[in-house]
């Protein structure tokens, strides 16, 4: 492990805070090729006073109450945003400017033009820059990548993805910032819609056009800890609790998402399917550390679905535990996030997924809420430009 030292300023000290902490911290414990040492210099929340709370918890060796002491901080390498996604924005680009590499949650913005905002602010300083759609990193999804680029399932003709939770599927979760259209952009549609139309770009390609509905189940609700009866501390709910779209895909493939908050049953179920013109894949992220594949060839008799338990030989395993079944779970996701980005920032290299994807992403997102409203399909236009300037050089 080199004595390399790569300090971070952390925003937001809620929920993903605690597993960010924890990645920087457990890294370079699990992972043998460790780049550089994460070293937690700084954290912001809301107040100075959860700022210093926030220091205690999670190990920083700083709490402070303007998250301008992080983004401006002259000891700190790397700004990591961890806040409501209406304030990751204007966080991102004065860190950016400030010449910070930045790790940001999803969703990126609130909006395709926000996020493109960030995007060409991020690339102008010539930082590294990454969208915390931490999925990727796992090595099952790695691995179904590499099977697709492979070719071992033929072309794909076919991707079926979904996100489904059950947490907002009741009248009594209060209102908060992930159900108002001001702080989160959208519902679940930006939450862990997201995290889904991430994937469909990383295993398949880049989504042309989209066809889709939403939905909002429970139309108010009410501030946290407000007495029964009190009307002014009822809140409209305007983004969705559900969405569905139809895909295409500018090579061809089609498919379908679905995001849901009530989906009763299921508290974190990510699953992906792909049809290929060979075979199959299919990924459900409660078992990580499974992919199942059906490949055609051979005699028709011994086909069927393989279980394939990754390890330490699949994509990014050399940071799981030495033998293939011991599990991956949310932390082992966010562990090899955080290698990820920290790698790109020692070696000065471009992240993936990058605010590129990210912005991607919102594109997709403003599409879907733009062929809800209109109930049409809506095409996503194409991207020209979307090299990052460093990896243009490196191919000329
Ligand atoms: N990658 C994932 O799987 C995943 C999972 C959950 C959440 N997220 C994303 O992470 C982000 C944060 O979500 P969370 O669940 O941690 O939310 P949270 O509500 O638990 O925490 C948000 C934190 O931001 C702080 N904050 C608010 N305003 C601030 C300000 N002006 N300055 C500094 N801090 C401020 C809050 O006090 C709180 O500590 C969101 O973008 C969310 O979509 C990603």
């Amino acid at each position: 492990v080199t004595q390399e030292v790569i300090t971070i300023g952390m925003v937001g000290a809620g929920s993903m805070a605690r597993a960010h902490a924890m990645a920087y911290a457990a890294m370079p414990i699990l992972h043998p090729k460790a780049p550089a040492m994460p070293r937690k210099i700084v954290i912001a929340d809301a107040s100075e006073e959860l700022g210093r709370a926030a220091a205690r918890r999670l190990g920083f060796e700083k709490g402070v109450g303007d998250w301008r002491q992080v983004t401006d901080a002259s000891d700190v390498d790397a700004v990591d945003i961890v806040t409501p996604p209406h304030l990751h924005a204007e966080i991102a680009i004065r860190a950016v400017e400030a010449g910070k590499h930045v790790l940001c949650e999803k969703p990126l913005a609130l909006s395709d033009a926000e996020a493109e905002r960030m995007w060409r602010a991020a690339q102008r300083a010539g930082v590294v820059h990454m969208t915390a759609f931490n999925f990727r990193h796992v090595p099952a999804v790695a691995f179904a990548k590499q099977l697709l680029e492979e070719g071992k399932i033929g072309a794909p003709l076919s991707f079926r993805g979904s996100y489904l939770t059950d947490w907002a599927a009741d009248a009594a979760v209060p209102y908060s910032w992930a159900f108002d259209a001001r702080s989160a952009g959208s519902g679940a549609l930006g939450d862990i819609g997201s995290h889904i139309i991430d994937l469909a770009h990383f295993l398949i390609g880049d989504v042309v056009a989209v066809n889709a509905l939403t939905e909002t189940y429970i139309g108010e609700r009410r501030m946290a800890g407000a007495p029964e009866g009190d009307p002014s501390a009822v809140r409209r709910v305007e983004v969705d609790d559900a969405v569905w779209s139809l895909l295409e895909f500018r090579e061809g493939a089609r498919g379908c998402i679905e995001a849901s908050r009530y989906a009763l049953g299921l508290h974190n179920f990510l699953t992906f399917e792909i049809h290929g013109a060979e075979g199959s894949i299919v990924f459900d992220a409660e078992n990580r550390d499974v992919l199942h594949a059906f490949f055609r060839r051979g005699p028709i008799t011994e086909r069927g679905f393989r279980r394939i338990m990754t390890g330490p030989d699949h994509p990014h395993g050399e940071a799981l535990w030495r033998i293939p079944g011991m599990g991956v779970g949310f932390g082992d996701m966010k562990v090899l996030e955080c290698y990820a980005f920290i790698d790109a920032v020692a070696a000065g290299r471009e992240a993936t997924p990058s605010f590129v994807d990210g912005y991607k992403a919102a594109r997709v997102c403003s599409g879907i809420i733009a062929s809800a409203a209109t109930r049409q399909w809506t095409q996503i236009p194409p991207m020209t430009d979307t090299a990052d300037p460093r990896s243009r050089e490196a191919v000329a």
